[in-house]
């Protein structure tokens, strides 16, 4: 059966992205297409973080060009706060509001930047924190919550301004093992759903099964891009052999 090619949905194209004197990211190129789950492995300090801050325009690029549905995102004319609802993140430390309550969390961002009623917001909110199994805890504060359960709060909020793209780094490093299960069992969920997702992960099985693309970097460099089999299964370059031979050691 022929399958028609899908629309990108986002394009980065010679992204380059220097701290001082020092280039993190070198001419880094990939397409998104909507339903792609993209696992992004590497080495630590290989721009991983970096490349999905610049993404999310928590960092500026130094050049190059991040276009999303078809628009530059790196032109003034862009409305950053827009683009923001459309592409969410999920860090490894969870960046709840300690402040609020975990309904509140979830409300915020929908109530402040997509102007939504309250009572709406709500809704909107309990559907996701049912989703990832929170509905219990709406009154509770971040502090009063084990890793894991941050955790799926944190994706539960980023749902609730319904992104196109959902951004995720090291999810799971943060939590202890027996946590790990519960946040990527909610991912992997959201996977199946066909969320558009960008996943920095050292969690090579996750990344083999769950993933349609994995990319692997090194040195500020996509060194390899391709189906989880051919990365894991038949790796092309030296470096992703080396990279995935120490990791399987380690593991
Ligand atoms: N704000 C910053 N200012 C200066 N250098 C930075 C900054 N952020 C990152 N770097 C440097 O950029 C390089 C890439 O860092 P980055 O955090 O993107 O790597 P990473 O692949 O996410 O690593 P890890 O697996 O440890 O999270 C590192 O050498 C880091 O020290
Ligand atoms: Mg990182």
């Amino acid at each position: 059966m022929a399958t028609a090619k899908k629309q990108p949905i986002l394009e980065v194209k010679h992204l380059v992205k220097y701290f001082g004197e020092r280039e993190i990211l070198k001419d880094i190129d990939f397409t998104v297409e909507q339903g792609n789950v993209i696992s992004v492995i590497g080495a630590s300090g290989s721009g991983k973080s970096t490349m999905l801050r610049c993404i999310n325009l928590l960092e500026m690029p130094t050049s190059g060009e991040i276009v999303f549905e078809g628009k530059n995102i790196l032109d003034l004319s862009n409305n950053i706060a827009l683009y923001r609802t459309k592409v969410g993140m999920v860090f490894q430390s969870f960046n709840l509001f300690s402040n609020m309550t975990v309904l509140q969390n979830c409300m915020a961002s929908p109530v402040t930047v997509l102007k939504r009623k309250k009572e709406e917001a709500r809704q909107i909110a309990m559907k996701y924190l049912e989703k990832v199994g929170m509905e219990q805890y709406i009154n509770a504060r971040p502090d009063q919550l084990s890793g894991g359960q941050k955790q799926r709060v944190a994706i539960a909020r980023a749902l609730a301004i319904k992104p196109q793209i959902l951004l995720f780094d090291e999810p799971t490093s943060a939590l202890d093992p027996q946590m790990v299960g519960e946040v990527l069992g909610v991912m992997r969920e959201l996977a199946e759903e066909g969320l558009t997702m960008i996943i920095v992960t050292h969690e090579m099985a996750f990344a083999r099964d769950v993933s349609t693309r994995v990319i692997y970097m090194a040195d500020g460099v996509i060194v390899e891009d391709g189906t989880p089999q051919e990365v894991f299964g038949n790796p092309k370059n030296e470096k992703t052999k080396d990279f995935l031979a120490r990791f399987t050691q380690n593991a």
